[in-house]
């Protein structure tokens, strides 16, 4: 199915706006995923066929390579995604408020460089609406096949003093609907969003969080890990010292990284003026700094604190690059909108069945 995707799909996307694209895919796979044919129909096109068992935070993961936060804000989709072979879905991020998010356009695609930038700036239902949604979903058609991560973020008009209120509510409002938890203090699209990766806010925020979620955890049979996500663009001793904060405050290991400010030369006049625009870098440029991080953090904590690995993911040589840095486990954003659905098949498949 790569072959059509590349030779259809992906040309009259290119006519289309990015955001407007992306609204269609995702309605196309909900569509898709909503009867039980429609879902065997996608397995058979799309599954990995030799993917391996992983077992992380006790939770059991069908493999390795999971889907990013930001495809899916508000959970439309979760079984289409489950269907496709992710061996975990990360829904968001959501915030406390439902919030429209930045003026359009916001999101803009290069195919040449293989790269987005977005300026999204959390567009979502809010947290209770999207808890709703899954619950909806799993009472209709029962527990998903893979784990299931809510990223959070904080609503726009929250200040940062108030940022534990903020996360707190959408931990409580989504503690009984999905597997685990994604503090996402590291999208550039929000105001005063990565003050939060500095020693005394981030202590304060992650310790409150793990305290609330032990106390929700205890009315549980499997305990809900927190992750938090940082960005790339933090020089690597302040990441490494953002590290220790999170462990000692109670965080169950990392996602590395969100998308970055930074932007390299450009290669063409219309790469210059992609280039030009604000918000998050992500896909193939992504890639070498995200691994570099991995590798610090990985070295730093002796490996015994699960790494999330995502940036430039698109072959699964680029994967397995990040499980030799250290990642335990890997997602992508970027490589799906540049892939289509094949992405998930080509890159499990191809991994090699020896890492650890
Ligand atoms: C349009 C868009 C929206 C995103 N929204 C979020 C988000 O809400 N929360 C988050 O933590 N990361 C978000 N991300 C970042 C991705 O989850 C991922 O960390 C980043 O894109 C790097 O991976 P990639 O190179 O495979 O795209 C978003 C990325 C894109 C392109």
């Amino acid at each position: 199915m790569g072959w059509p995707y590349r030779s259809f799909v992906r040309p009259v996307q290119r006519l289309q706006s990015s955001e407007g694209a992306h609204g269609r895919a995702l309605r196309m796979l909900r569509l898709a995923s909503s009867t039980k044919p429609g879902r065997g129909i996608l397995r058979r096109l799309y599954r990995p066929k030799k993917a391996k068992v992983v077992n992380v935070w006790g939770l059991s993961f069908p493999n390795r390579f999971g889907l990013a936060a930001g495809m899916d804000k508000k959970a439309e989709a979760i079984r289409g995604w489950e269907s496709i072979g992710f061996g975990f879905v990360e829904v968001g991020g959501v915030t406390m408020h439902a919030q429209q998010g930045n003026p359009k356009p916001r999101m803009f695609r290069d195919d040449r460089s293989r790269s987005l930038i977005n300026r999204m700036g959390f567009n979502n239902d809010g947290s209770e609406a999207v808890a709703n949604r899954i619950r909806s979903d799993l009472q209709r058609r029962g527990p998903l096949s893979c784990p299931l991560f809510v990223n959070l973020g904080k609503s726009k008009i929250t200040p940062n003093e108030e940022a534990l209120t903020d996360y707190t509510t959408s931990m409580e409002r989504l503690h009984d609907v999905v597997d685990g938890f994604v503090v996402n203090v590291s999208s550039p699209n929000t105001p005063n969003l990565r003050d939060l990766q500095h020693e005394s806010a981030l202590g304060d925020l992650l310790s409150g969080l793990s305290k609330r979620l032990q106390e929700l955890n205890n009315g549980v049979d499997l305990a809900r890990p927190m992750l938090v996500k940082f960005a790339p663009d933090l020089d690597v001793d302040t990441l490494l010292g953002m590290v220790d904060v999170a462990r000692e405050s109670g965080a169950d290991g990392v996602v590395l990284t969100n998308t970055t400010v930074r932007r390299g030369e450009p290669e063409h006049p219309s790469h210059g003026r992609f280039l030009s625009e604000k918000g998050g870098l992500s896909g193939a440029p992504l890639k070498s700094r995200s691994t570099a991080l991995i590798r610090a953090v990985h070295e730093h904590t002796g490996g015994d604190w699960p790494i999330v690995g995502v940036g430039g993911i698109s072959t699964a040589a680029d994967a397995q690059e990040k499980l030799d840095a250290g990642a335990t486990l890997l997602q992508a954003y970027s490589a799906f909108v540049f892939e289509g659905p094949s992405l998930v098949r080509n890159v499990v498949d191809g991994l090699d069945e020896t890492s650890p």
